[in-house]
């Protein structure tokens, strides 16, 4: 992975190193965060103007949007989770920590999301860097996250801090990916209540 010597060994080492096809096989037609703090993605999107061609990855049935994109391309593990996903225009199953680059022409989206995942890719950067191929300027990757996780799947440097130092780390990987523009973090949810809501996003420069 490029870039990968600004974290420490072990950094993207996981407990299950097993195919990640194999822990996404059954279906999870669930949620991951409360209600609140879904309610919280869906107005960031909304402000955010995430209204053209998205792409979103990591996805599974749901993408709370408030109303759905123009095109919304859903990206995940499992085709029943993203057949489910009545937001989607379309789907694809990629496995990113196989194969980071992504089947779409350079500047074909308008924004990219990617929901309570982020902490399972092996190859983040390698992954970032994709995603501002595919960004158009100005567009945004919108990454969001909480403080769960399925521990077993997560990297080794996401479970040994906090929820300042997962902004910090998602901060990193924009810092280090070219092509994007300084990125700006923000804690969604009230504090003290529910699920936190933390993003963590950066225009593709123009
Ligand atoms: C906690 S779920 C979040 C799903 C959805 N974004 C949401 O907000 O509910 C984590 C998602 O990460 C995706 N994921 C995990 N490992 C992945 C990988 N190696 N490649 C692509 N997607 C992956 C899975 O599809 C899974 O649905």
């Amino acid at each position: 992975m490029a870039n990968d010597r600004a974290f420490p060994p072990g950094f993207f080492d996981r407990t299950d190193e097993s195919p990640d096809a194999v822990f996404y096989l059954p279906e999870r037609l669930v949620t991951h965060i409360d209600q609140g703090a879904i309610t919280a993605v869906g107005e960031l999107y909304a402000e955010l103007g995430l209204a053209g061609e998205v792409l979103d990855i990591c996805s599974s049935w749901i993408s709370h949007f408030r109303s759905r994109p123009r095109r919304l391309v859903a990206m995940g593990m499992n085709e029943v989770e993203l057949s489910a996903n009545d937001m989607a225009t379309s789907w694809v199953v990629q496995d990113l920590n196989v194969d980071p680059v992504l089947p779409f022409d350079d500047a074909s989206f308008d924004a990219v999301t990617c929901c309570v995942s982020v902490d399972y890719l092996t190859r983040p950067l390698d992954v970032f860097a994709e995603v501002a191929r595919v960004l158009r300027p100005g567009g945004p990757l919108v990454v969001t996250f909480s403080n769960r996780c399925f521990p077993t799947k997560a990297i080794r440097g996401w479970l040994l801090t906090d929820d300042e130092g997962h902004c910090a780390i998602v901060d990193t990987y924009f810092d280090l990916t070219d092509g994007f523009e300084p990125a700006e973090v923000r804690l969604c949810t009230p504090a003290g209540r529910g699920d936190p809501l933390y993003a963590v996003l950066a225009r593709r420069a123009r």
